[in-house]
């Protein structure tokens, strides 16, 4: 089984806006395959987690590690949900694998209850909040074709969005 990193889709590329699906029965094999091979290119990227629609899977399957680098703690979540979020609010700087170089900060539920399936089919819920809690909003946000920026003004998000086409442009013109 191999672990080499996946290309990383950059928007605008259309099936980052797809809705995912759930993971069924049937994907086993695919997930477990595909979960290692998540977790190897957001390492590479680096990230702190990565969405299976972010390489071009248009599954429910999020991987995180919020570890520090010489402890690496991998999270792997199968069909995870927000099931309850905070009235609190709270504001982070975010960014996204999908959009590089590009940052803002984010208001999101303070705190958020997700329930998930490892990849053994154990179901697990926790409450998170801090990065924690806005890691799992952002990666969950993925599964439902929704991007960081769809949380800003619309002034935010166009100055935002011109600026990484501009420099992606410049990117593949040095290329
Ligand atoms: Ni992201």
């Amino acid at each position: 089984m191999s672990d080499a990193p996946l290309p990383i889709l950059i928007l605008p590329d259309p099936r980052l806006r797809q809705k995912a699906r759930p993971v069924g029965e049937g994907d086993g094999d695919a997930v477990r395959a595909l979960a290692p091979r998540m977790l190897a290119t957001m390492y590479a990227a680096p990230g702190i987690g990565l969405a299976a629609p972010q390489v071009g899977v248009g599954l429910r399957l999020v991987v995180l590690d919020l570890g520090p680098r010489e402890k690496p703690a991998p999270m792997v979540l199968v069909n995870p949900e927000i099931v309850a979020a905070s009235a609190e609010r709270a504001v982070r700087e975010e960014g996204c694998l999908s959009l590089p170089g590009q940052f803002a900060e984010v208001e999101r539920p303070a705190r958020v209850k997700v329930r998930w399936r490892e990849l053994d089919g154990t179901r697990r819920e926790m409450e998170a909040e801090g990065l924690l809690g806005v890691c799992l909003q952002h990666e969950i946000d993925h599964l439902d074709g929704v991007l960081f920026v769809d949380h800003l003004s619309a002034l935010k998000r166009n100055m935002l969005l011109r600026k990484l086409a501009k420099e992606q442009r410049a990117k593949a013109r040095a290329e």
